[in-house]
């Protein structure tokens, strides 16, 4: 079976390095730089090791491509391109309708589109069947179904394999053929009664640690209010063995995930005449950290932040990956400038962003800890400024949240 897998990010390489060992794989990405990096068995993604890449392409089980005709005779479609917001923060669907061109316009015969891509419910039925039909000149009977990707990359304990996958076709064949597909590299696979469950749960999955990690966000500031440790009040709520589950403050919440998805469930709810208010709102919370953390660095350091050589550390959203989409590092960055610090950054795993380089972990009045890689060790951090401030919590030794 040959299998095209439409987007070679995070997630797309991620199946492709699985399925490869089952199927014959075909990477189709629009950026031509990345085909051209895989192709030569280079892997941009934590978690697809390049050698295990190389063993794909040497075998002839995987290649990228970005020509759409390349795709014309798979058997199996898996969509994964990214699901943004618009500058007017709604759902951004034009990366999934862009994919159902390339589909539509390239496979004549019937095949299994399934989408991991995360989208609101409906997405399958009402997006990705109708705009696949609409670019196909003939009309062509394909099985759908949807399959959303879990993926958390960096995350050594829980993988493709191990990791429970919820899937539901718009038949129960689309659903039958994408149980076979994915039982070849998946343990647990969990069939749902429609597409709009599974496109759901992927939603509110998401919108869970967003609402729980805004609550502990405006925890911590009650708790530095009240003069307790928000650490140690979480660490004693965790003695409970039920009812509890713990989450950590921080400057707020990055990545692809956390930040969009719960807008995308927000958006359909809002469509459909229904309440997103928790969500709309821990979504604020979350934004407003990053300007709280400024604050008590500024009131720590007699009011002004002016002139003052500020290291941030850590900007990727989360440690021990290189991702800086929708880091909240941004946001404390703009806070501190907006004071006028004289602000750098230092993040080796990182090394470059937005035209500037990861600085040495020495040498500022103040450093604010916002990523903490494992590599980074926390005497370096306390030794790079006289003044640090923790908002990870895994700096003794450091003010903080
Ligand atoms: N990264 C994660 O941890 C994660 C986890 C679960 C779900 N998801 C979801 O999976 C989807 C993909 O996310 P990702 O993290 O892999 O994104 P990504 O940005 O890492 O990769 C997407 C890839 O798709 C390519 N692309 C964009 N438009 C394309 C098109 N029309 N045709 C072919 N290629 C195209 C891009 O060049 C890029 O290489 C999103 O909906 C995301 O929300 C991501």
């Amino acid at each position: 079976m040959k299998i095209g897998i439409i987007g070679q990010g995070y997630v797309g390489l991620t199946i492709s390095a699985f399925a490869a060992e089952y199927f014959e794989v075909i990477g189709f990405d629009n950026n031509s730089k990345i085909v051209e990096q895989l192709n030569q068995g280079n892997s941009h993604i934590e978690g697809v090791d390049s050698s295990i890449l190389m063993n794909w392409i040497k075998a002839g089980r995987y290649r990228a491509t970005s020509r759409g005709s390349e795709i014309a005779d798979v058997d199996l479609v898996v969509i994964a391109v990214p699901t943004p917001l618009t500058l007017e923060r709604k759902p951004d669907l034009r990366f999934i309708e862009a994919a159902c061109k390339t589909v539509g316009e390239n496979i004549k015969k019937p095949v299994l589109v399934i989408n991991e891509s995360t989208s609101f419910p409906g997405t399958l039925r009402n997006f990705i069947k109708p705009a696949i039909e609409r670019f196909s000149d003939s009309r062509i009977e394909h099985l759908y179904a949807i399959s959303p990707e879990r993926v958390d990359p960096g995350r050594s304990d829980f993988n493709q394999k191990n990791t429970p996958r919820l899937y539901s076709g718009l038949t129960q064949e689309a659903s039958e053929r994408t149980k076979a597909f994915y039982s070849k590299f998946c343990d647990n696979l969990v069939e749902v009664s429609s597409p709009e469950v599974a496109e759901a749960a992927k939603l509110f999955e998401n919108t869970f640690r967003q609402v729980n990690i805004a609550l502990v966000n405006e925890f911590a500031q009650i708790a530095h209010s009240l003069g307790i440790s928000v650490y140690e009040t979480l660490d004693a709520a965790n003695t409970k063995p039920y009812g509890f589950m713990k989450f950590t403050p921080s400057a707020g919440v990055g990545g692809h995930c956390i930040p969009v998805d719960p807008t995308y469930l927000a958006a359909v709810a809002e469509e459909h005449g229904a309440p997103a208010i928790f969500i709309r709102r821990a979504n604020e919370v979350n934004l407003e950290m990053s300007k709280y953390v400024v604050d008590r660095v500024a009131t720590d350091n007699g009011g002004s932040l002016a002139g003052k050589s500020v290291l941030v550390v850590g900007v990727a959203y989360k440690p021990n990956v290189a991702d800086v989409r929708e880091t909240a590092a941004e946001l404390v960055i703009e806070h501190l400038r907006r004071r006028g610090a004289v602000v750098s950054w230092h993040d080796d795993v990182v090394g470059s962003w937005n035209g500037e380089s990861s600085a040495p972990l020495s040498g500022a009045d103040i450093a604010v800890v916002v990523t903490k890689h494992d590599d980074v060790k926390v005497q370096d951090i306390l030794g790079s400024a006289p003044y640090v401030f923790d908002t990870t919590g895994k700096v003794p030794g450091a003010k903080g949240l």
